[in-house]
């Protein structure tokens, strides 16, 4: 009789949570219907995929990082998928077994071994493609290859962790970023500019030391947002989750203006909540908009919180918009929607501008009983009209972040596709579903079958060929 092991009951690390281990290519993959000849570029896609058997307590943030990309050329596609070779994975690939503990087996008395896993985003800037989880700095991969390059510090001007979410400005090209610590300085703002030549880096005086997760920009301001989820090394001393929630601080929100210096930003209270990700953000007068996907609490370091069948009624998200008033000093807030989703985006070229459309993974009409967070549903927002409309995709079918791809450059906000990763749990793969974004639920314009299942996972990219 042998142990048990982690992945025989974590919820993570089953049904298509759980990790795929092949490093793979597929040529030319099958297609059902078209894939339009004005589609040419590459989605690269990232997410936790454990390359060993935990050692402790799983947390779904802990695994390696794993690169999934589609690449899309003359109405055919190909895919490939590449781990992130983090220092970390070299190591546990030597020993043949994992080797770090994860989020949830952190200890207060010894000092952590620390991998940098790369496993939440990967974005394209000034030439460079680079995988970034938020404790760490990002990990530069190759784009047609996916080989791991190494570990990117923006030639040395960059110390410390970058978020997994930063924001090109579409008008400017910049990147802004930031990263937060347990430590002063808890929040550090960066700019790179369009070459991608590191060129501000700010200490900002944050209320708390706080997990930030994302963040916004508009054509003016740059948003931090401190939820009361804080970094206590007491708690964890206690045998307590490193991160306590502490509702009674209620939210912060920092407006700080471009171009500003550490004292210009200025801090606005909301209501206790928890925002993993800004859809977007934009300048409404001297009102700044801003739309989340927004939690009431969050307990997802809690040791019960993948199992407790309590915990997905708890922990979602939905639709909110704070309109922040920085004449009156005062933040307003709306719900969108009553229904739950995550991953919200919006086209690119509008990222911090006023857009007219949002994309969301959404809950899909027969709800969610499991205790995982499975969107088995595709949503659009007009947020001009305050309507929406769902694509779902039936029971077990989760669907992963969408994004939306202009048809050309210069196309309108809402001419061009919807494509997301989507499990067809019959087949055990998954899709790559290519949508009209003017006909969410219509027949799909194409649906390019992957030779395997692609695991639930984070955030991903439309990179356009060059
Ligand atoms: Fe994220």
């Amino acid at each position: 009789m042998r142990a048990e092991r982690e992945s025989d009951f974590n919820p993570f690390l089953k049904g298509n949570f759980a990790p795929w281990r092949m490093e793979g290519d597929g040529a030319d993959l099958e297609v059902d219907g078209e894939i339009p000849s004005d589609l040419a570029g590459t989605y690269y896609r990232n997410g936790p995929n454990p390359a060993y058997e935990p050692l402790g307590r799983y947390h779904w943030f802990d695994g390696d990082g794993m690169i999934h990309s589609i690449r899309i050329e003359d109405g055919r596609a190909f895919y490939r998928n590449r781990y992130v070779h983090s220092d970390g994975l070299s190591e546990e690939q030597t020993a043949g077994r994992a080797l770090f503990p994860g989020l949830l087996s952190l200890s207060a008395t010894e000092a952590p071994r620390f991998k940098n896993t790369a496993n939440t985003n990967i974005v394209f800037h000034g030439g460079k493609l680079l995988a970034l989880v938020e404790s760490s700095l990002p990990t530069e991969l190759a784009p047609c290859t996916l080989d791991t390059i190494g570990v990117y510090d923006f030639a040395g001007r960059l110390v410390g962790p970058m978020t997994a979410h930063p924001k090109i400005d579409p008008v400017t090209g910049d990147m802004h970023f930031f990263g937060y610590s347990p430590f002063p300085p808890y929040l550090q703002y960066h700019r790179a500019d369009a070459s991608g030549t590191l060129v501000v880096s700010r200490a900002i005086d944050a209320p708390w030391p706080s997990m930030i997760h994302d963040f916004a920009i508009t054509a003016g301001h740059v948003i931090f947002l401190v939820c009361p989820i804080v970094f206590s090394f007491e708690n964890l001393s206690q045998g307590k989750p490193l991160f306590s929630w502490e509702p009674e601080r209620g939210t912060r929100i920092g407006a700080m203006p471009m171009g500003g210096g550490e004292a210009a930003v200025r801090w606005l209270e909301t209501d206790a909540c928890f925002v993993f990700h800004p859809m977007n953000a934009y300048e409404d007068g001297h009102e700044i908009v801003l739309d989340v996907a927004r939690y009431e609490q969050l307990l997802f370091m809690s040791p019960k919180a993948s199992r407790d069948p309590d915990w997905r009624g708890k922990n979602v998200a939905r639709l909110h918009r704070w309109r922040i008033d920085l004449a009156k000093g005062v933040v307003r807030g709306d719900a969108l929607d009553d229904g739950d989703g995550e991953f919200p985006r919006v086209d690119e070229r509008r990222v911090g501008r006023k857009a007219r459309f949002g994309y969301i993974a959404a809950t899909g009409p027969e709800g969610n009983d499991t205790l995982h967070p499975v969107f088995t549903a595709i949503r659009k927002y007009d947020l001009e009209r305050g309507t929406f409309e769902t694509r779902a995709f039936g029971r077990g079918n989760g669907a992963g972040e969408p994004l939306f791809v202009p048809r050309r450059a210069d196309a309108a906000e809402d001419d061009g596709y919807v494509i997301a990763l989507v499990y067809d749990q019959a087949r055990n793969a998954s899709d790559f579903l290519i949508l009209d974004a003017r006909d969410l639920c219509g027949e799909p314009i194409a649906t390019v079958h992957l030779p395997h299942r692609v695991p639930y996972g984070f955030h991903g990219n439309w990179v356009p060929a060059a």
